[in-house]
């Protein structure tokens, strides 16, 4: 089944007023050339609204990097509710990027949670996948990307995949500069889609599997030409408009 392409620039944590307003303006200029595809930005949490008020009237939708698991709003200092999220106009969140869970704890039961949360709090999550090198070369590519996987369907049922969005982020190539292969690519995208399709072949062939990893506008043709890759989760790239907007091209 066709899949409409996503492009999803995660600004981690970057960024600045001045930078960030004209970064949003030169994007918002040239957006209308790509009516077929899902644009979203991911700005740090400070800066959602004020970007969402810059995007105002554009297509350009707008996305959280993490939410905190907690169903509830409440006590828990320093933390930020979906519903917060969703309140100040984000339609997508990230759960599980590898920086979350290499750098914070996230575990799969934690990344588990937080997709639910997300869900429950009426935004989609971009729930990432992926290995390590050490990982990769120890033959291990698949068995972690099935386990990470696993502890969504788990926690939320296959069914949930019809309101969410994966992201194959292969940890060696994130902001190393060292992109997947097309074939590599292809190849993690879709033993994630026959996980999937284990559990339910029609959500399987209706999920959108982005890459992420050291996409520019220079490799980005090639790898949003496999069959099984539907847009990309971009970082570095996504602070540069003209980069960005290449990308988009691209998808
Ligand atoms: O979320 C984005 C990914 O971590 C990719 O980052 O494009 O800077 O490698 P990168």
């Amino acid at each position: 089944m066709a899949r409409r392409k996503m492009v999803a620039g995660n600004w981690k944590m970057n960024g600045a007023r001045d930078a960030n307003a004209s970064l949003v303006r030169d994007i918002v200029f040239d957006v209308k050339r790509f009516p077929d595809i899902d644009i979203v930005i991911c700005p740090p949490a400070v800066y959602i609204d004020p970007v969402g008020q810059m995007l105002s009237g554009s297509s350009v939708q707008l996305g959280g990097q993490t939410l905190c698991e907690q169903e509830k709003p409440g006590a828990f200092t320093g933390e930020i509710h979906g519903g917060m999220l969703k309140d100040i106009g984000c339609s997508y969140v990230i759960v599980g990027h590898s920086e979350r869970r290499a750098l914070y704890g996230e575990t799969d039961a934690v990344v588990a949670t937080k997709f639910l949360t997300a869900q429950a709090c009426g935004l989609q999550p971009i729930l990432c996948l992926g290995e390590t090198l050490e990982e990769r070369e120890a033959g291990q590519t698949e068995a972690v990307l099935a386990r990470q996987l696993a502890a969504v369907i788990d926690a939320a049922g296959v069914e949930a995949f019809k309101s969410a969005v994966i992201a194959y982020e292969p940890v060696w190539a994130i902001g190393t500069g060292r992109t997947a292969t097309g074939e590599q690519a292809q190849a993690a995208h879709a033993f994630i889609r026959g996980q999937l399709a284990q559990a339910n072949a029609k959500i399987a062939g209706s999920t959108r599997i982005l890459y992420g990893g050291s996409v520019k506008a220079d490799n980005a043709v090639a790898l949003f030409a496999e069959p099984d890759v539907d847009g990309g989760l971009i970082g570095g790239a996504s602070l540069k408009a003209a980069e960005f907007l290449a990308i988009c091209a691209a998808a």
